[in-house]
Protein backbone atom coordinates (compact mmCIF):
# COMPACT_ATOMS: atom_id res chain seq x y z
CA UNK A 1 0.00 0.00 0.00
CA UNK A 2 1.02 3.55 -1.18
CA UNK A 3 -0.03 7.03 0.56
CA UNK A 4 -0.39 8.87 -2.85
CA UNK A 5 -0.17 12.74 -2.74
CA UNK A 6 -4.41 12.54 -3.53
CA UNK A 7 -4.39 10.63 -0.23
CA UNK A 8 -1.97 13.08 1.55
CA UNK A 9 -3.88 16.00 0.73
CA UNK A 10 -7.53 14.65 1.39
CA UNK A 11 -6.44 13.49 4.90
CA UNK A 12 -4.68 16.97 5.80
CA UNK A 13 -7.86 18.57 4.66
CA UNK A 14 -10.04 16.26 6.75
CA UNK A 15 -8.30 17.59 9.24
CA UNK A 16 -7.81 20.77 9.22
CA UNK A 17 -11.29 21.28 8.35
CA UNK A 18 -12.95 19.02 11.22
CA UNK A 19 -10.57 20.13 14.10
CA UNK A 20 -8.01 22.47 14.99
CA UNK A 21 -5.29 20.18 14.06
CA UNK A 22 -3.52 21.58 11.18
CA UNK A 23 -0.63 19.51 9.58
CA UNK A 24 -0.35 20.88 6.02
CA UNK A 25 2.95 22.47 6.88
CA UNK A 26 4.57 18.93 7.92
CA UNK A 27 7.43 17.96 5.83
CA UNK A 28 5.42 15.44 3.33
CA UNK A 29 7.81 12.74 3.33
CA UNK A 30 7.47 11.57 6.89
CA UNK A 31 4.08 12.32 7.27
CA UNK A 32 3.29 9.94 4.44
CA UNK A 33 5.28 7.63 6.64
CA UNK A 34 3.03 7.99 9.30
CA UNK A 35 -0.14 8.17 7.38
CA UNK A 36 0.27 4.83 5.98
CA UNK A 37 0.94 3.27 9.65
CA UNK A 38 -2.17 4.83 10.28
CA UNK A 39 -4.38 2.90 7.75
CA UNK A 40 -1.99 -0.42 8.54
CA UNK A 41 -2.59 -0.40 12.10
CA UNK A 42 -6.52 0.57 11.82
CA UNK A 43 -6.95 -1.70 8.90
CA UNK A 44 -8.00 1.68 7.26
CA UNK A 45 -8.62 2.42 3.83
CA UNK A 46 -8.03 6.31 2.80
CA UNK A 47 -11.51 7.00 2.53
CA UNK A 48 -12.83 5.31 5.71
CA UNK A 49 -9.77 6.94 7.81
CA UNK A 50 -11.04 10.50 6.34
CA UNK A 51 -14.60 9.80 7.01
CA UNK A 52 -13.87 8.77 10.82
CA UNK A 53 -11.89 12.08 10.67
CA UNK A 54 -14.72 14.10 9.78
CA UNK A 55 -17.11 12.47 12.51
CA UNK A 56 -15.57 11.18 15.69
CA UNK A 57 -13.64 13.90 16.97
CA UNK A 58 -12.08 11.30 19.82
CA UNK A 59 -10.69 9.06 16.60
CA UNK A 60 -9.19 12.11 15.41
CA UNK A 61 -6.92 12.85 19.13
CA UNK A 62 -6.21 9.36 18.73
CA UNK A 63 -4.92 9.55 15.37
CA UNK A 64 -3.14 13.23 15.84
CA UNK A 65 -1.36 10.80 18.79
CA UNK A 66 -0.23 8.42 16.27
CA UNK A 67 1.34 10.37 13.96
CA UNK A 68 3.92 12.12 16.13
CA UNK A 69 6.71 10.93 16.29
CA UNK A 70 8.06 10.79 20.17
CA UNK A 71 11.29 9.45 20.52
CA UNK A 72 13.56 10.47 22.98
CA UNK A 73 15.90 9.93 26.24
CA UNK A 74 17.99 11.09 28.95
CA UNK A 75 20.70 13.14 27.82
CA UNK A 76 20.10 12.94 24.48
CA UNK A 77 23.41 14.02 22.19
CA UNK A 78 25.62 14.46 24.99
CA UNK A 79 27.77 17.09 23.35
CA UNK A 80 24.35 19.07 23.55
CA UNK A 81 24.07 19.02 27.05
CA UNK A 82 28.20 19.85 27.84
CA UNK A 83 27.31 22.66 26.13
CA UNK A 84 24.68 23.49 28.37
CA UNK A 85 26.60 22.46 31.30
CA UNK A 86 29.80 24.40 29.98
CA UNK A 87 28.48 27.49 27.84
CA UNK A 88 24.95 28.41 28.35
CA UNK A 89 23.91 27.38 32.00
CA UNK A 90 26.54 29.35 33.73
CA UNK A 91 25.32 32.73 31.90
CA UNK A 92 22.19 32.13 34.14
CA UNK A 93 23.90 32.01 37.24
CA UNK A 94 22.88 35.66 38.56
CA UNK A 95 19.71 35.44 37.63
CA UNK A 96 16.91 35.42 40.23
CA UNK A 97 14.90 33.52 38.10
CA UNK A 98 15.27 31.13 35.18
CA UNK A 99 12.68 30.12 33.06
CA UNK A 100 12.87 27.19 30.54
CA UNK A 101 10.84 25.95 28.13
CA UNK A 102 10.67 22.58 26.83
CA UNK A 103 8.92 22.78 23.35
CA UNK A 104 7.82 19.28 22.30
CA UNK A 105 9.04 17.25 25.80
CA UNK A 106 7.41 14.30 24.55
CA UNK A 107 7.59 11.54 27.21
CA UNK A 108 9.88 13.88 29.32
CA UNK A 109 13.36 12.54 29.47
CA UNK A 110 14.60 15.97 28.04
CA UNK A 111 13.12 17.67 30.86
CA UNK A 112 14.77 15.29 33.66
CA UNK A 113 17.85 15.66 31.81
CA UNK A 114 17.64 19.44 32.35
CA UNK A 115 16.48 19.91 36.33
CA UNK A 116 19.23 16.78 37.02
CA UNK A 117 21.80 19.44 35.39
CA UNK A 118 20.42 22.88 36.96
CA UNK A 119 20.70 20.79 40.34
CA UNK A 120 24.27 20.00 39.48
CA UNK A 121 25.08 23.17 39.00
CA UNK A 122 22.71 24.95 42.21
CA UNK A 123 20.10 26.38 39.86
CA UNK A 124 17.16 24.98 40.38
CA UNK A 125 15.70 26.70 42.98
CA UNK A 126 15.69 29.09 40.61
CA UNK A 127 14.25 27.73 38.08
CA UNK A 128 10.83 27.27 36.45
CA UNK A 129 10.31 24.61 34.04
CA UNK A 130 7.39 24.96 31.34
CA UNK A 131 7.36 21.61 29.20
CA UNK A 132 4.48 21.56 26.45
CA UNK A 133 3.54 19.10 24.05
CA UNK A 134 0.97 18.78 21.05
CA UNK A 135 0.21 14.86 22.50
CA UNK A 136 -0.89 14.57 25.75
CA UNK A 137 -0.41 10.75 26.14
CA UNK A 138 2.93 11.40 26.11
CA UNK A 139 2.92 14.63 28.84
CA UNK A 140 1.06 12.07 30.94
CA UNK A 141 3.90 9.73 30.52
CA UNK A 142 6.82 12.33 31.68
CA UNK A 143 4.60 13.05 34.56
CA UNK A 144 4.71 9.85 35.90
CA UNK A 145 8.53 9.92 34.61
CA UNK A 146 9.00 6.13 34.87
CA UNK A 147 10.66 5.15 31.95
CA UNK A 148 11.81 0.93 30.96
CA UNK A 149 15.12 -0.04 32.63
CA UNK A 150 16.74 -2.68 30.45
CA UNK A 151 15.69 -0.75 27.02
CA UNK A 152 17.30 2.26 28.10
CA UNK A 153 20.76 1.27 29.72
CA UNK A 154 22.22 4.13 27.42
CA UNK A 155 20.60 6.60 29.31
CA UNK A 156 23.36 5.39 32.76
CA UNK A 157 25.96 5.73 29.60
CA UNK A 158 24.81 9.11 28.63
CA UNK A 159 24.34 10.41 32.80
CA UNK A 160 27.99 9.47 33.14
CA UNK A 161 28.84 11.93 30.24
CA UNK A 162 27.36 14.66 31.06
CA UNK A 163 27.02 14.69 34.70
CA UNK A 164 30.43 12.75 35.77
CA UNK A 165 32.63 13.53 33.18
CA UNK A 166 34.39 16.75 32.58
CA UNK A 167 35.54 16.77 28.55
CA UNK A 168 37.69 19.39 29.46
CA UNK A 169 39.50 18.08 32.06
CA UNK A 170 39.32 13.90 32.14
CA UNK A 171 41.09 13.82 35.50
CA UNK A 172 37.93 15.77 37.30
CA UNK A 173 35.24 12.95 37.73
CA UNK A 174 31.58 13.65 39.50
CA UNK A 175 31.04 10.43 41.28
CA UNK A 176 27.42 11.49 41.26
CA UNK A 177 25.06 8.05 42.49
CA UNK A 178 22.38 7.66 39.89
CA UNK A 179 20.13 7.28 43.30
CA UNK A 180 20.12 10.35 43.89
CA UNK A 181 18.35 11.52 40.83
CA UNK A 182 16.25 7.87 40.38
CA UNK A 183 15.91 4.55 41.44
CA UNK A 184 16.90 1.59 39.36
CA UNK A 185 14.28 -1.55 39.94
CA UNK A 186 16.07 -4.05 37.61
CA UNK A 187 12.93 -6.66 39.36
CA UNK A 188 10.22 -4.18 37.76
CA UNK A 189 12.51 -3.34 34.89
CA UNK A 190 12.00 0.27 36.10
CA UNK A 191 14.26 3.90 36.16
CA UNK A 192 12.01 5.91 38.31
CA UNK A 193 12.62 9.57 39.06
CA UNK A 194 12.45 10.91 42.41
CA UNK A 195 9.34 12.82 43.07
CA UNK A 196 11.35 16.10 44.17
CA UNK A 197 12.43 16.20 40.01
CA UNK A 198 8.72 14.94 39.10
CA UNK A 199 6.78 17.97 41.25
CA UNK A 200 9.13 20.65 39.49
CA UNK A 201 7.82 21.15 36.06
CA UNK A 202 4.46 22.71 34.35
CA UNK A 203 2.79 20.23 31.77
CA UNK A 204 1.17 21.60 29.23
CA UNK A 205 -0.80 20.84 25.83
CA UNK A 206 0.68 23.50 23.30
CA UNK A 207 0.79 23.04 19.61
CA UNK A 208 3.24 24.96 17.97
CA UNK A 209 1.55 25.16 14.92
CA UNK A 210 -1.92 27.25 15.67
CA UNK A 211 -1.05 28.15 19.67
CA UNK A 212 0.64 31.77 20.66
CA UNK A 213 3.13 32.09 24.18
CA UNK A 214 0.22 30.09 26.14
CA UNK A 215 2.61 30.30 28.98
CA UNK A 216 2.87 34.17 29.32
CA UNK A 217 6.44 34.26 30.27
CA UNK A 218 9.30 35.27 28.50
CA UNK A 219 12.42 32.74 28.22
CA UNK A 220 15.67 32.55 29.14
CA UNK A 221 16.33 29.24 27.55
CA UNK A 222 14.58 27.40 24.84
CA UNK A 223 14.61 23.68 23.84
CA UNK A 224 12.66 22.75 21.11
CA UNK A 225 14.75 19.35 20.16
CA UNK A 226 13.97 17.38 17.08
CA UNK A 227 11.22 18.89 16.67
CA UNK A 228 11.05 21.58 13.90
CA UNK A 229 12.84 18.80 11.68
CA UNK A 230 9.28 17.30 10.59
CA UNK A 231 8.18 20.54 9.70
CA UNK A 232 8.41 22.40 6.29
CA UNK A 233 10.64 25.17 5.85
CA UNK A 234 7.75 28.15 6.46
CA UNK A 235 6.43 26.36 9.68
CA UNK A 236 10.08 26.46 10.60
CA UNK A 237 10.71 30.06 10.41
CA UNK A 238 7.00 30.57 11.90
CA UNK A 239 8.12 28.72 14.91
CA UNK A 240 11.48 30.42 14.99
CA UNK A 241 9.76 33.63 15.12
CA UNK A 242 7.51 32.46 17.80
CA UNK A 243 10.77 31.79 19.40
CA UNK A 244 12.53 34.72 19.09
CA UNK A 245 9.78 36.52 20.06
CA UNK A 246 9.56 34.80 23.65
CA UNK A 247 13.15 34.64 24.39
CA UNK A 248 14.58 37.63 26.74
CA UNK A 249 18.02 39.74 25.15
CA UNK A 250 20.55 36.99 24.94
CA UNK A 251 18.01 34.10 25.46
CA UNK A 252 19.16 30.48 23.95
CA UNK A 253 17.60 28.35 21.42
CA UNK A 254 18.77 24.93 21.68
CA UNK A 255 17.79 22.51 18.56
CA UNK A 256 18.33 18.79 18.20
CA UNK A 257 21.52 17.87 16.75
CA UNK A 258 20.96 17.85 13.12
CA UNK A 259 18.64 20.94 12.78
CA UNK A 260 19.78 24.56 11.66
CA UNK A 261 18.63 28.04 11.75
CA UNK A 262 19.02 28.95 7.77
CA UNK A 263 17.82 31.78 5.59
CA UNK A 264 16.50 35.15 6.52
CA UNK A 265 16.10 34.05 10.34
CA UNK A 266 19.92 32.69 10.72
CA UNK A 267 20.80 36.79 11.40
CA UNK A 268 18.48 36.46 14.57
CA UNK A 269 20.41 34.67 16.45
CA UNK A 270 24.15 33.78 16.96
CA UNK A 271 25.59 30.10 16.95
CA UNK A 272 28.00 29.23 19.48
CA UNK A 273 28.10 25.34 19.07
CA UNK A 274 25.10 23.51 19.42
CA UNK A 275 23.44 27.03 21.00
CA UNK A 276 21.61 29.47 19.02
CA UNK A 277 21.63 33.21 21.06
CA UNK A 278 18.77 35.67 20.54
CA UNK A 279 20.61 38.58 19.02
C1 LIG B 1 11.00 13.39 18.46
S1 LIG B 1 10.14 14.10 19.80
C2 LIG B 1 11.40 15.11 20.52
C3 LIG B 1 11.47 14.97 22.02
C4 LIG B 1 12.62 15.74 22.68
N1 LIG B 1 12.50 17.15 22.43
C5 LIG B 1 13.96 15.22 22.22
O1 LIG B 1 14.61 15.87 21.39
O2 LIG B 1 14.40 14.16 22.68
C6 LIG B 1 9.09 15.30 18.97
C7 LIG B 1 7.92 15.77 19.82
O3 LIG B 1 7.34 16.92 19.20
C8 LIG B 1 5.95 16.86 19.39
N2 LIG B 1 5.25 17.69 18.40
C9 LIG B 1 5.04 17.42 17.08
N3 LIG B 1 4.32 18.40 16.51
C10 LIG B 1 4.09 19.32 17.49
C11 LIG B 1 3.38 20.55 17.53
N4 LIG B 1 2.76 21.04 16.46
N5 LIG B 1 3.33 21.24 18.70
C12 LIG B 1 3.94 20.74 19.81
N6 LIG B 1 4.61 19.58 19.84
C13 LIG B 1 4.69 18.86 18.70
C14 LIG B 1 5.62 15.38 19.27
O4 LIG B 1 4.38 15.04 19.86
C15 LIG B 1 6.82 14.74 19.96
O5 LIG B 1 6.56 14.43 21.29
Amino acid sequence: MIVTDQDYQLFIYALKNSSKYDFSQYSEKSLKRRILKVLTDHQLTITSLVSRIKNDPEFVETIVKEITVNTTELFRDPQVWQTLRFNVLPRFKNNNVINIWHAGCSTGQEVYSMLILLNEQNLLERTKIYATDINTDVMDIAKQGEYRYRFNLSYLDNFDKVIKENPYNYDEYNDVPYDKYFALDKASDAIRMHSVLRGKPVFKKHDLVTDINTLYVKFDLILCRNVIIYFNYELQCRVLDLFHQNLYESGCLMLGLHETILGTHASKFQKKGHAYFKN
